[in-house]
């Protein structure tokens, strides 16, 4: 293996230069980011700047301690601001189960990373980070949904994925359209980045113009408008911003005026507690973050000792995760074409023609013809490296193959499976069903415990064995493994790890 010496560089230094100092956490000192100035800033050509503006002040947003001046928390009633047990019973003017849009839970917390911390700022969390929602309101804690914090690195992946596949996907619908347009009938095999997504059966009912009828109940693992959700645990939302603003409402209590406009939707005397520009930033902030890295990868260039037998074992477990089927649904690798995240994107389904206040999101001059972007291969702050002859190494970055395209390592089909009877939610209050959960990623799972959707699982051992419906299969195969195979599967998860050079950023 070739291993070359490398020493972590630490970035604080060199960004405090282009983006202005970290300092400055006093109470009230947050600027909010103003989307004209973003869009002022790359319609003048400086679209870096613009992206480094928007990555600093969703660091700064995503680790802010809000407080009530900005509006953080709700009334919740009985005097309260904060709960974490959802509170369909009180009812009175202006309490819990009063707010628009409808609150799932909480408002749980004052700061994004008091949750997402494990094991550094912006990971996961443990259960005592668990949300607890109950988005049907049905005031019944039987029904209650339990959800463990996911991590928030490199969130550009999943979504630039999912887009590429969703445009993929649209194709295939239009060209069966038009077959079934000419012939009477036409079925559509859908199939995107080699992950398989059911069948469309498209029948013509009209002529001139050409009318067809969808028929969608062959579909599999994805929603009938074939936009592919990559985030939630569900697999329920299509794009960061969406996730964020969600996250802002009913984790922090914070509406952002894209979300209710000038009204006050938490019954908390403050209006506009996030600007367009806020939630632009927290979006790029998360897009850009680093990328989870595996411990061969630290190894290779020097930034991990790691004995020949480890590397054997690592190595052993990854060919023996693709043989019994785990790789099914965690698929090791795909391809992206166009690595650049852009906010907005441009991809139907993931550019939002209006806003949930009913606005058009060009009218707060967030456009797609002068979007926050950056290059996915090589514009993350995060994780440079100096490898031995001074050569920097940008392990925050995508990999790149061999056709100069972006290699995402983020085991998932981004598809959603049925996970059986045992691994199932309570109730079902989004009508996606309550054992189907979107395939976890496994980018950083080494670093992430506790897992599944509730937390249940202490180790990946226990988190393997209780796969069950689609995944029965695959998890009988991982049973009947000898315990030092077992042992290597687990150690090749181990070794998908979040890595941060810089203990203090
Ligand atoms: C009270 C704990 C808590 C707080 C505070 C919190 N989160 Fe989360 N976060 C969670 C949980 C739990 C999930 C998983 C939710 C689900 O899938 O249903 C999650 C998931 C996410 C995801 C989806 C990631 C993925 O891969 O699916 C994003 C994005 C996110 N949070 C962003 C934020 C932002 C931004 C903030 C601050 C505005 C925030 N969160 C505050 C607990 C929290
Ligand atoms: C049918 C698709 C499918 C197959 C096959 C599959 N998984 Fe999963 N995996 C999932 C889904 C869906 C989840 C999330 C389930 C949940 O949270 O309830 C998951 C979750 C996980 C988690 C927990 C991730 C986290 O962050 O909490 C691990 C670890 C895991 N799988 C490993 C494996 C291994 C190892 C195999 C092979 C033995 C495997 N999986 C096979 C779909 C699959």
């Amino acid at each position: 293996m070739n291993r070359r010496r490398a020493y972590p560089l630490t970035l604080g230094l060199l960004f405090a230069a282009c983006f202005g100092s970290r300092s400055g956490h006093a109470e009230g000192a947050l600027l909010s980011v103003d989307q004209q100035e973003l869009n002022a800033l790359i319609t003048k050509g400086q679209a870096t700047a613009a992206f480094e503006r928007a990555f600093e002040a969703g660091d700064e947003l995503s680790e802010f301690d809000f407080t009530r001046d900005q509006g953080v928390g709700a009334n919740v009633g009985e005097g309260r601001r904060f709960t974490r047990i959802p509170r369909a019973d009180l009812t009175g003017p202006g309490e819990w189960a009063t707010h628009f849009p409808i609150r799932e839970g909480g408002a749980n917390a004052t700061s994004c990373i008091s949750c997402h911390s494990a094991p550094i700022a912006n990971g996961a969390g443990g259960v005592a980070m668990n949300v607890v929602v109950d988005p049907g309101h049905t005031g019944d804690p039987s029904q209650y949904l339990e959800r463990n914090t996911t991590p928030l690195f490199a969130l550009s992946i999943p979504q630039r994925l999912a887009e590429e596949m969703s445009v993929d996907l649209y194709l295939q619908r239009e060209g069966a359209r038009v077959r079934a347009c000419e012939a009477g009938t036409a079925t559509a095999e859908l199939r995107a980045k080699s992950v398989a997504f059911g069948t469309l059966v498209l029948t013509r009912t009209g002529d001139e113009p050409c009318v067809v009828d969808t028929d969608t109940s062959g579909l599999t693992g994805i929603d009938e408008d074939l936009v592919v959700r990559p985030f939630g645990w569900k697999g329920n939302h299509a794009t960061l911003r969406s996730f964020t603003r969600g996250a802002a409402h009913n984790e922090l209590g914070l509406q952002a005026t894209e979300l209710v406009g000038d009204e006050d939707g938490d019954f908390d005397g403050i209006v506009n507690e996030l600007s367009v520009g806020d939630i632009t930033a927290l979006t790029i902030y998360m897009a850009a973050l680093e990328r989870p890295v595996s411990s061969l990868e630290l190894s290779d260039i020097g930034l991990l000792e790691m004995t020949d037998a480890e590397i054997r074992k690592v190595t052993a477990g990854e060919s023996r995760f693709a043989k019994i089927g785990c790789s099914s649904c965690h698929t090791p690798s795909m391809s992206i074409n166009d690595p650049v995240f852009r906010e907005p994107s441009r991809v139907s389904g993931y550019a939002e023609t209006r806003f949930p206040d009913g606005t058009k999101p060009a009218d707060h001059a967030l456009r797609e013809d002068s979007a926050v972007s950056f290059d996915m291969r090589s514009d993350q702050p995060n994780n440079m490296v100096l490898l031995d002859g001074g050569a920097a190494y940008h392990l925050g970055s995508l990999e790149v193959d061999a056709n100069g395209n972006g290699l995402a390592r983020w085991y998932t089909d981004l598809k959603r499976h049925d996970m059986g009877e045992a691994l199932s939610d309570p109730s079902d209050p989004l009508g996606i069903g309550a054992s189907v959960f979107l395939t976890r990623s496994l980018a950083g799972v080494g670093s992430t415990g506790p897992w599944l959707h509730d937390g249940r699982a202490t180790t990946l051992n226990e988190a393997i064995k209780a796969h069950g419906g689609e995944g029965a299969e695959s998890r009988a195969a991982y049973n009947l493994l000898t315990g030092q195979q077992k042992a290597e599967v687990v150690a090749f998860l181990e070794n998908l790890v979040i890595y941060h050079n810089d203990p203090d950023h």
